[in-house]
């Protein structure tokens, strides 16, 4: 299977999935951001890459539809939204359905939107983490795949408790990935379906009283 990774920034999630030998080919990394630290890592590893540069168009369909383009250029069969900073429309987002993900830094439903670790802070919870689910048009809202959880120490600030998340989010997320170049996983009428899953026991405590 064929996978783009669609960035628009720091590319440290592109980073990981590109590390993690998942079982597919990266057609291209595609940034709507010209500055985009990520795409030198990825041309680095020899990953084509495109820039559709959002300034350029005069309405998010426009670009939408560039972007497309763009995608079924390379003939994708998964598209990795790896702090991808754009609010797509319905259109683009029901041509990918089923086979968009998004990583999110947040424990949706919770803080969607942006800004995540500084609304935790805010809401005082004491648990914390990231979420990689489906794309559907409702923003941060698509079915949850997948979850990891931190706990929010005394004393953090948005920068250690986003680089708290950010090293639970590449596992997470090439993990996800990989369940669904394997084939493993699916949007079956809007849920989640996942073959062979591992169970897991035991809950993470913040504060730790164990
Ligand atoms: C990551 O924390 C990702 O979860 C977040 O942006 C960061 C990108 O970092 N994504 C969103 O907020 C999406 N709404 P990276 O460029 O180093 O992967």
């Amino acid at each position: 299977m064929n996978y783009v990774i669609l960035i628009s920034g720091r590319g440290s999630n592109m980073e990981s999935l590109l590390d993690a030998q998942l079982p597919g080919r990266c057609a291209a990394v595609i940034s709507n951001r010209p500055e985009a630290g990520g795409l030198a890592t990825a041309q680095q590893r020899g990953v084509p890459t495109a820039v559709i540069d959002h300034r350029n168009f005069a309405s998010r369909e426009e670009f939408d539809a560039a972007l497309a383009a763009e995608i079924d250029r390379h003939g994708a069969d998964l598209v990795l939204l790896a702090g991808f900073m754009r609010i797509l429309t319905d259109g683009f987002v029901r041509r990918y359905e089923g086979r968009m993900l998004n990583i999110h830094p947040s424990l949706l439903p919770l803080f969607p939107g942006i800004k995540t670790h500084a609304q935790a802070l805010a809401a005082g919870v004491r648990l914390h983490g990231c979420t990689v689910h489906f794309v559907t048009p409702a923003l941060d809202g698509g079915p949850i795949v997948a979850q990891a959880a931190v706990p929010v120490m005394a004393g953090d600030d948005e920068a250690s408790l986003a680089a708290r998340v950010l090293v639970e989010e590449h596992p997470l997320y090439a993990r996800v990935a990989r369940w669904f170049l394997d084939g493993r996983l699916r949007l079956v009428e809007g849920r989640v379906q996942l073959d062979g899953e591992t169970p897991i026991t035991g809950a993470l405590h913040a504060p730790d009283v164990r």
